[in-house]
């Protein structure tokens, strides 16, 4: 794929995913900038990206940690040169704790853990591969997913980790996944200030236990800002600020919309134009995407293969080009192989995009 660097939009195929770097570096200054200001440590998280060539990127920008969902995002983000990787989720079971002692050796690799089931597991694995891996409780601060409630429960998996040979105990992390998307800003702001002050008490019980708590993470994209620089709070952990997507930039109008899919009109009717690209390239699982720069052409289905576009008059010709705006930054990385970093219009890098459609 290297023929395309260089070249203009026009002489690529489509569908094709583009990344707009001049507005990467936009989103990336404005939210390492802040995290400096406001003496936070900002973790990128991966799982948005999904791409090597990416995750070099950021990290040559100023952005050297990053956040995994899964183990095969570590293992990608370690290939691309990242030694700093925490994965946000439990890791468990036979299969996967030899993969995970091998990649302790390789980076700083932190796991989170909600049970003494799993800090056993994961203890047992790491002392047989002499290995040592960093470990974070999970606090579940109202999301109600995984995570134990804030509180005592927390202190005693902090000492089970803090005597568990292989494992270190780092601190803590508490996402606030279900205010992200609150459109009204000041209740996002108190609901999640009041979620985050639940991680902080946890961690004052656990150092009044006398352990210390080096690392305390949280918030996404949508509440970075009510957690960076909460009293108590080390680290924020956002990932769709880098590429965004018409469903989160009305909440964070301060990040732009880096990502789209290239697309042709195949087809054109008298009230609607149809494009070659459908659910199996652009995610619907958040919605309905958006046409860029064309916000009176409204796209009203997408089927597999075809995005239909209703507007009065069709304003485009069969072969025309469109880029779509994907509703759901995260999804749309995973149905792609590459993506084609774009500069002013011309081809700068093509990068695979080596953990899509992977979830092991
Ligand atoms: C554990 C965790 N941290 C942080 C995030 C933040 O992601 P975003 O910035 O895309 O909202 C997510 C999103 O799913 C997450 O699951």
């Amino acid at each position: 794929m290297s023929f395309l660097i260089g070249q203009p939009l026009d002489a690529l195929d489509t569908p094709s995913l583009l990344l707009d770097l001049d507005v990467i570096d936009a989103n990336l200054r404005r939210m390492f900038d802040a995290g400096k200001q406001r003496g936070v440590n900002v973790r990128t998280h991966f799982k948005s990206l999904k791409c090597g060539g990416l995750a070099r990127y950021i990290k040559e920008r100023g952005g050297a940690t990053f956040l995994a969902a899964k183990l095969n995002e570590a293992e990608v983000l370690a290939d691309a040169g990242i030694t700093d990787i925490l994965i946000a989720n439990q890791v468990v079971g036979a299969q996967k704790m030899g993969r995970l002692a091998e990649l302790a050796r390789r980076v700083q690799l932190r796991v989170c853990v909600d049970c003494v089931e799993n800090i056993e597991q994961l203890s047992k694995a790491m002392s047989k591969a002499g290995a040592t891996l960093g470990v974070l409780i999970e606090v579940d601060i109202g999301m109600a997913r995984c995570g134990v409630l804030p509180g005592d429960a927390a202190v005693g998996l902090a000492q089970r980790i803090a005597k568990s040979p292989g494992l270190r105990f780092d601190g803590l992390q508490g996402y606030d996944g279900h205010l992200q998307l609150i459109a009204d800003p000041a209740e996002r702001k108190g609901k999640s200030e009041e979620a985050t002050e639940q991680l902080v008490a946890t961690r004052r019980l656990i150092e009044r236990a006398g352990i210390p708590v080096t690392i305390v993470t949280g918030a996404g994209t949508g509440t970075w800002e009510f957690v960076a620089g909460y009293p108590g709070v080390t680290e924020i952990q956002p990932g769709s600020f880098v590429l965004m997507d018409c469903v989160y930039h009305p909440v964070r109008p301060e990040f732009n919309c880096s990502l789209s899919i290239l697309t042709s009109v195949i087809s054109v009717r008298p009230k609607w134009y149809n494009l070659d690209a459908g659910s199996k390239a652009i995610s619907k699982d958040f919605g309905m995407p958006a046409i860029k720069d064309h916000s009176t052409e409204a796209v009203t289905r997408l089927s597999e293969e075809h995005t239909k576009v209703e507007c009065e008059p069709v304003p485009v010709q069969v072969d025309d080009r469109r880029e779509v705006i994907p509703a759901h930054c995260c999804a749309t990385m995973n149905l792609h192989r590459q993506a084609i970093a774009v500069r002013k219009g011309k081809v700068e890098a093509v990068w695979p995009i080596e953990a899509s459609g992977r979830y092991d």
